[in-house]
């Protein structure tokens, strides 16, 4: 049975998330009162997946905007694109990341447009666009919890009774503001009375699939076997995955997307054994500027999150380390992209948003 995780709010003044570095371990939510400690927990992965980055960048310039002193529009406009350009600072390949930042500009914009000219008025009108921008913050956190349902509606036709699937990384409600992309199909179609079987990729560097999904799906009583990144090969080999299923943090126009470094490798071996493989994303995640995913920008993270399992170094010293924290997965390996608006299949020709 469904039991909604709070991924992240707004209560009196401050954004609250839980701590997905304690997960599974510890369950404890972190407060931030200061913008700049969302932008830490952005870049520490106390929050992340490229949804709930997004939502906790909203939330995060809300509460800038909101202890900016400044005695005119103008200013107020200057201290809030600063806030908005250290948030564009974090995770580069996070798509949900900038249509977030770019909604809340627009909204800020709005605001001020409305108070030109009553500069009379200037502390009034700062306070109403203060307001204005926490409650377009807590809109966009409401909205991708909707856009996630609809999403599993949208997937759940596509997960036969009985299916075993696979899936890597954490896309879950974690990853999101609730309910979940990847595992909101899942979700979805146990909710219907299907049963299924899921196995979780562990998915190293940073474990988000033993840490988190295992946790999600563990909680909810939902089926699950948790296997090293590796045995994904040998259990398509076995006959034992009916689909694999996985999110996104930015598809370009052509249907080319990004996700959890890792989720390539999967892509081929589906390929190879005739298994579909999906992505399940929101519109947010899409970057119509970008026409196929040789330009995305990969971000590439600390060295330690290789050579140490936790605190434990596990590799030799001052041995080189990459570690590209995302691949790009051809479309012509993705049997379909589910999202809030319907199911998109390839080709995706003319570009995916002219699919819909
Ligand atoms: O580095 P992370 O944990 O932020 O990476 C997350 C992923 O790759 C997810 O699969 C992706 O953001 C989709 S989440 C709905």
């Amino acid at each position: 049975m469904e039991k909604a995780i709070r991924t992240l709010f707004w209560k009196d003044g401050a954004v609250v998330m839980i701590d997905q570095r304690a997960l599974p371990l510890t369950e404890r939510y972190v407060y931030c009162s200061d913008y700049r400690q969302v932008i830490a927990a952005i870049n520490d992965l106390t929050i992340r997946g490229a949804p709930a980055i997004g939502v906790a960048a909203a939330m995060g310039i809300a509460l800038g905007a909101l202890h900016i002193e400044s005695s005119t529009p103008a200013a107020l406009s200057d201290a809030f694109h600063e806030i908005c350009a250290q948030f564009a600072a974090t995770r580069p390949t996070a798509r949900n990341l900038f249509w977030a930042i770019e909604r809340m500009k627009r909204r800020c914009e709005e605001c001020l447009e409305v108070s030109r000219g009553e500069d009379d008025q200037g502390q009034q009108r700062i306070a109403a666009v203060k307001k204005a921008l926490v409650a377009e913050a807590i809109r966009i956190a409401e909205e991708d919890i909707a856009v996630n349902r609809r999403i599993g509606e949208n997937g759940r036709g596509l997960i036969p009774d009985g299916a075993r699937i696979l899936t890597h990384c954490n896309a879950g409600a974690l990853a999101t503001a609730g309910y979940g992309t990847a595992l909101g199909v899942i979700r979805a179609a146990c909710a219907e009375g299907k049963k299924l079987h899921v196995y979780v990729d562990e998915t190293r560097p940073v474990l988000q699939g033993a840490r988190l999904t295992a946790w999600e799906l563990r909680r909810e009583g939902i089926p699950c076997t948790l296997i090293a990144d590796s045995m994904a090969g040998f259990l398509m080999q076995q006959g034992k995955i009916e689909l694999v299923i996985v999110g996104a943090d930015r598809i370009a126009a052509n249907g080319d997307a990004a996700n959890k470094i890792g989720t390539y490798t999967l892509a081929v071996l589906a390929k190879a054994h005739g298994i579909p493989f999906y992505i399940a994303a929101p519109l947010s995640t899409i970057d119509p500027a970008l026409p196929d995913g040789g330009g995305m920008t990969i971000e590439e993270r600390n060295p330690e999150e290789v050579t140490h399992v936790g605190s434990v170094r596990i590799a030799p010293e001052g041995i080189p380390v990459w570690n590209p924290a995302f691949d790009v997965t051809p479309h012509a390996l993705i049997a379909a992209i589910i999202t809030e608006a319907g199911v998109i299949r390839p080709p995706f020709a003319g570009g995916i948003l002219g699919c819909i």
